[in-house]
């Protein structure tokens, strides 16, 4: 598998579904879809869509089948981008390569292109619930609704907020990386196996895996806002700092963040071993996330 054509094809097939989904610019009230348009097409890596039609797939099913569950996904994390970047919060003026979305709109249609996103995101999913027995997408909502409510991501941005400028120890830390980053990506993970009838051992092993990969995740975030190149990330490199955050770097000192890093990967590539053939992408994903540049 060529992962960075993989990447960018189901990212493409994303794009264009997200595309048909969304209420057009020229739709009454304006504002508020150019603003939300505005946030969505703005070149995101789609990885957490990918991981729900990835995930759909190591179970044997067809990614097809969960591409709006995929895209409500996106949806919910450009919701938490938009409404991150809020003067309130992380105060960021880049986001994609482009100016934030409170920049071009203003707050008030900033946090009101976030809540619509939001909502429009279980809309969205529960729109589907001819296809399949209604009983899954009622726990796939559950799930997604928990991992980004106050037990997730929510929780783990007040933990965030709380922790800026304070000295916290690395339980905190983990537990802010593993509610506002990890906890939507593990939900992405299991929605599209739960839609495919997985196994209780099966879902078990993902959500293992998807622990290890979502750490892994905010950890290269952070690396990158240290290290990165800001016309590579879209974002500015430094907002860590600037908002004095708790991030591993600034914790652990950049070696050790490296080596929880690695570690983290190679755990989270021997839980993937035990998916077969059917789990190369998730084989892969690791690696890839180590050297990320975006
Ligand atoms: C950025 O997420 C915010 C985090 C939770 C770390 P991504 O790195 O997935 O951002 P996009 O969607 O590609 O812009
Ligand atoms: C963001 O973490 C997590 C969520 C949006 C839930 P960061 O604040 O590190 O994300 P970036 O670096 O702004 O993308
Ligand atoms: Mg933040
Ligand atoms: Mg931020
Ligand atoms: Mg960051």
């Amino acid at each position: 598998m060529n992962l960075r054509q993989y990447l960018s094809e189901r990212k493409a097939i994303i794009d264009e579904s997200l595309d048909k989904l969304l209420p057009y610019d020229s739709e009454y009230p304006n504002i508020i879809h150019k603003s939300i348009r505005y946030s969505i097409f703005s070149g995101g890596k789609r990885i957490r869509p990918i991981l729900v039609m990835a995930s759909a797939e190591t179970v044997g099913g067809s990614f097809q089948d969960v591409i709006p569950i995929a895209c409500g996904v996106e949806l919910i994390h450009t919701y938490s981008l938009i409404h991150d970047d809020l003067p309130a919060l992380d105060n960021d003026n880049y986001r994609r390569g482009k100016l934030t979305n409170h920049k071009v709109f203003g707050e008030e249609i900033a946090i009101l292109a976030g809540d619509a996103l939001l909502t429009m995101a279980f809309e969205i999913i529960s729109n589907e619930q001819n296809k399949v027995n209604s009983h899954k997408i009622l726990q796939i909502i559950n799930e997604l609704a928990r991992s980004c409510g106050t037990k997730g991501m929510i929780g783990g941005q007040v933990v965030d907020l709380e922790s800026e400028g304070k000295q916290i120890n690395i339980s905190t830390l983990e537990y802010i990386h593993i509610n506002k980053t990890a906890a939507l990506i593990n939900a992405s993970i299991r929605a599209g196996a739960i839609y495919f009838d997985a196994s209780e051992e099966q879902l078990n092993m993902l959500t293992k895996y998807a622990e290890k990969l979502g750490l892994l995740f905010q950890i290269t975030d952070d690396l990158l806002d240290l290290e990165g190149d800001i016309k590579k990330i879209g974002k500015p490199v430094g907002s860590d700092i600037k908002n004095k955050k708790a991030t591993y770097p600034r914790l652990c000192g950049i070696d050790k963040t490296y080596s929880i890093a690695h570690k983290l990967a190679d755990e989270a590539k021997e839980i993937a071993g035990s998916f077969g053939e059917k789990g190369t992408f998730f084989n892969l994903l690791p690696d890839y996330l180590l050297t990320r540049e975006f």
